[in-house]
């Protein structure tokens, strides 16, 4: 089974968008897939799911939502991907979801208000002894300046932990793509579902980069 967690402090920086990007991605390689959407307050991975399925689309993703982690895990057991759609300001939780998580993903904007509580909440869960190779950070919705998207990508790099290649831009195509209970690699736009679609395939070259390293170490 391989456990993606999504997982930030501040709230609406693309946790949810991301997992259902994943979710969307897995499904159609015909893995079974669940996101344990953890954010009972406003469910909204939940409320997706089932705007996805009044429009019968494809693949068909499982998405339920928990009060904890270990509840999560107890019903997860069958599936071949899971992925924890976290709820912002979530501490415990946050902390449970990295210690079982596979990769810790970290949405952040470009803005510095955005990008040092990203950090600090990294560095918390590798003082906390989760390894720092686990945790990552995505660029999200960001704008079209070169200069400020280099100088994020500048100061993430010159932290223990790894950017996930390529950005998520700010983009009204993946709001009305989720609204129609689409992911955004699902995105009616080429251009839009391109970028998803690059961002989803780099973390799945990293994850693969970790599964290697793990098989290394045990050879
Ligand atoms: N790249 C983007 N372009 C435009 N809108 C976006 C983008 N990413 C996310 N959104 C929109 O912003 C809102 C917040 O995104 P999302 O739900 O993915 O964030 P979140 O981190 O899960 O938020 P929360 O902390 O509230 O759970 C949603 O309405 C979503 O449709
Ligand atoms: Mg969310």
């Amino acid at each position: 089974m391989l456990i993606i967690g999504l997982v930030s402090q501040k709230g609406g920086v693309g946790k949810s968008s991301i997992s259902r990007a994943l979710a969307t991605h897995y499904a159609s390689k015909g893995l079974t897939v669940k996101i344990s959407d953890l954010d009972i307050n406003q469910s909204t991975s939940y409320q997706w799911q089932q705007r996805r399925l009044q429009s019968e689309l494809e693949p068909v993703v499982s998405v339920e939502c928990f009060g904890s982690v270990q509840q999560a895990m107890k019903q997860s057991s069958q599936y071949d991907v899971v992925i924890f759609d976290g709820a912002p300001q979530a501490n415990k939780a946050t902390q449970q979801i990295a210690e079982i998580a596979d990769l810790i993903i970290i949405p952040t904007g470009l803005s510095v208000d955005d990008l040092q509580p990203s950090v600090i909440l990294a560095n918390s869960l590798k003082a906390a002894k989760i390894p720092a190779r686990k945790i990552t950070f995505a660029l999200c919705r960001t704008g079209d300046s070169k200069s400020e998207y280099s100088e994020a990508q500048q100061y993430l790099e010159s932290t223990p932990y790894r950017l996930i290649d390529g950005q998520i831009q700010e983009r009204t195509a993946f709001r009305r793509a989720q609204d129609a209970g689409r992911s955004m690699i699902e995105c009616q736009y080429q251009k839009p579902r391109e970028q998803a679609q690059a961002m989803v395939a780099a973390i799945d070259s990293y994850i693969n980069e970790l599964t290697k390293e793990r098989i290394n170490e045990y050879a």
